[in-house]
């Protein structure tokens, strides 16, 4: 048995499921309302009830005011629907609608996926939670004062776990402590959710371009799309030197094998190193144009170095892309 829960000053409605929380619901249907702990905690998720009932099934959350419940107002990451609701709340529209905060963090798993790239998992306390836009990015706070900024590679529903892909460079101040010192259960500090680059609604199908460990970003994009059954058509073009810097090429094979409207598109740049290679070759956005002429009809999201985001900017708007349809991201390899 569902309910159905309606925001009254959106054009929302969602189902919400006897055993769920009205928070599970909408964010499970693709609805992003505001929240922090989840765990009844913090406030953050307070929403006022128009009509309708609701419970606590482990009791009133210690994050409700005692005049709270009397004002019509709930805690929607514990609370569930007895009836129809219709509720008052904010959504998060734009990154800028998220609280920037810092959290404590322990690796959980350090994983090698490539000679140069590693994969980090890492675990908010139990009662924390980072809510974030697909694609957006965390610094972690290094000792000495200084951040490194990594992209998010998991979809927002995985608030507790995150992952980050790790490249390394030579005297790459974190990067380095990360393929050499650092273990599985170290604690770091991390401040999130940082970016703009976000998934934009439109009808236009989407061109999207990672350089390298540019995938994370797009990863999470992808995997948000595909659990909010986002139809819109997008042809993945993952640039790299060589094969081996595809560091998740099945993951990316298979996207496009399960879903009709996801193509894959690996290139690779080292000409020296091509090893009997048949699929495209060169700079990832000279296979993008030669794909397509004209690239009016597109949304572009892009990942990677600087110099593939410039080569893009100047590039793509002779194509017809109107500029305000590009959203990049551009990561520096800065050793320091
Ligand atoms: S998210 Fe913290 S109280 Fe609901």
């Amino acid at each position: 048995m569902s309910y159905k829960v309606q925001l009254s000053e959106q054009d929302i409605t969602f189902n919400v499921e006897k055993h769920e929380t009205i928070l599970e619901a909408a964010l499970r249907q693709g609805h992003s309302l505001p929240y922090g702990c989840r765990n009844g905690l913090c406030g953050s998720c307070k929403a006022k009830i128009i009509s309708g009932d609701i419970s606590y099934p482990d009791g009133s959350p210690d994050g409700l005011g005692k005049d709270d419940s009397k004002q019509g107002f709930a805690l929607l990451c514990k609370a569930q629907a007895k009836s129809d609701l219709i509720i008052k709340a904010r959504t998060i529209d734009t990154a800028a609608d998220i609280k920037l905060r810092q959290f404590p963090c322990r690796v959980s798993k350090c994983e090698k996926l490539s000679d140069d790239v590693i994969r980090l998992i890492l675990e908010l306390p139990k009662s924390e939670r980072l809510q974030f836009l697909a694609g957006q990015y965390i610094d972690i706070l290094m000792r000495d004062g200084k951040r490194r900024s990594f992209s998010l590679a998991n979809p927002p529903e995985e608030d507790q776990r995150l992952e980050l892909h790790i490249r390394y460079y030579d005297g790459g101040l974190f990067s380095e402590y990360a393929f050499k010192d650092l273990t599985e259960k170290t604690l770091l500090r991390i401040e999130g959710p940082l970016g703009q680059f976000t998934l934009h609604e439109s009808d236009r199908p989407i061109i999207m371009i990672a350089g390298g460990t540019g995938f994370a970003p797009v990863k999470s994009l992808i995997e948000y799309s595909l659990k909010n059954n986002d139809q819109r058509p997008i042809e993945f073009y993952w640039g790299a030197r060589t094969s081996a810097d595809l560091y998740l090429d099945e993951m990316a094979k298979q996207w496009s094998d399960n879903h009709k409207h996801i193509e894959y598109n690996p290139v690779l740049s080292d000409s020296n190193k091509l090893n009997g290679w048949k699929g495209k070759t060169g700079f990832v956005h000279e296979a993008v144009l030669k794909d397509h002429a004209d690239l009016s009809g597109y949304d572009i999201y892009a990942c990677g170095p600087p110099p593939m985001i410039k080569a893009i900017v100047e590039s793509f708007p002779a194509h017809g892309l109107n500029r305000d349809r590009l959203f990049s991201d551009s990561f520096e390899f800065a050793a320091n």
